[in-house]
């Protein structure tokens, strides 16, 4: 048996290297490393705390003035996943995140700190919440390749989003307008709105259409996007990101105020 072995631990290195990184949501939590979340300190100290707040909670200074507010990291939610809803996300998202920043709110872009501070905040922020220390991240969905985007996949999505009542919150052309939308509130009680998809191809968790594919299956966590994951089909989803890029107007068209995202 014991010449198998060698045999045995090349299999489990090559697995590791194949099977995705992130660990499912009954794998036990991934200890938070210390020495690096102890560097992480230093760059939230300088970049994040003003917003952010030294306990993490959104509580920073310029907190007040902003909306959406900056995030309260207690609760371990985040908007942009590769995984599935409910669950925590993977550093690769935090990382792409940050490097990107949220358009349409105060959240910039970090990428001119390098990967090397990031990675190292991200453990930080982790510190935050209790939820790192119980819960493994997700494991990123499974993303099929897209199929060809023609006029019967933007007809077909167009029934989709009318029977996923998209409407109701992002208004029957898609300008953020729904019936909705005025009351809608995020998890920590502030008004969210809607997108506009009339307006702008930005969004906070991409713009590309695999991105597109992406909030749908996962959904905006803490905000009452849904996710539609368990809901509507693979092919229905990308059908769903065909009709809603075909509803951007051109970029000099005039809006009323109030529908401006
Ligand atoms: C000028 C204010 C401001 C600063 C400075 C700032 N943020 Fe943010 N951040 C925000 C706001 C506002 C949001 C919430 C936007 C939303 O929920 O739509 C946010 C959200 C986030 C999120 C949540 C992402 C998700 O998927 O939900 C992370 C992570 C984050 N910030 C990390 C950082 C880090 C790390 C720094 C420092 C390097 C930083 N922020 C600096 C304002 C700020
Ligand atoms: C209950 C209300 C509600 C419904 C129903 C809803 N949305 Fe949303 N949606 C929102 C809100 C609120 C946001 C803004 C979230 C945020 O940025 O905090 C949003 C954001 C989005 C975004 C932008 C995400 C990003 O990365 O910035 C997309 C895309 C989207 N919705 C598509 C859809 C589609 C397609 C449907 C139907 C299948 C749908 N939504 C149904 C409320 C809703």
């Amino acid at each position: 048996m014991t010449t198998h072995r060698p045999v045995l631990a090349v299999f489990l290195c090559l697995a590791q290297l194949v099977l995705p990184a992130a660990a499912s949501a009954d794998d036990k939590p991934v200890p938070i490393d210390e020495g690096l979340a102890k560097k992480g300190e230093g760059v939230y100290g300088r970049w994040c705390v003003s917003c952010h707040g030294a306990l993490g909670d959104g509580r920073g200074y310029s907190a007040q003035w902003l909306e959406p507010r900056p995030r309260d990291f207690t609760s371990g939610i985040f908007k942009c996943r590769s995984t599935p809803s409910g669950t925590l996300p993977t550093n690769a998202d935090l990382l792409r995140t940050l490097k990107i920043g949220f358009y349409h709110t105060y959240m910039p872009a970090w990428a001119v700190l390098g990967d090397a501070q990031l990675y190292a905040v991200i453990e930080y922020i982790k510190t935050f919440s209790p939820k790192w220390k119980e819960e493994a991240p997700g494991t990123p969905i499974v993303i099929p390749p897209e199929p060809p985007n023609d006029e019967a996949s933007v007809k077909r999505g167009k029934s989709i989003w009318k029977n996923n009542q998209c409407e109701k919150c992002h208004g029957p052309e898609g300008k953020g307008n729904g019936a909705s939308a005025p009351t809608l509130r995020d998890d920590w009680g502030f008004p969210d709105q809607p997108f506009n998809f009339t307006a702008s191809d930005k969004r906070k968790c991409g713009a590309t259409n695999v991105d597109l594919y992406r909030t749908f299956m996962t959904g905006v966590s803490g905000s009452p996007m849904p996710s539609f994951g368990d809901s509507i089909s693979q092919q229905d989803a990308w059908d769903l990101v065909h009709y809603v890029n075909s509803l951007l107007l051109p970029p000099n068209t005039e809006y009323p105020i109030a529908e401006h995202y």
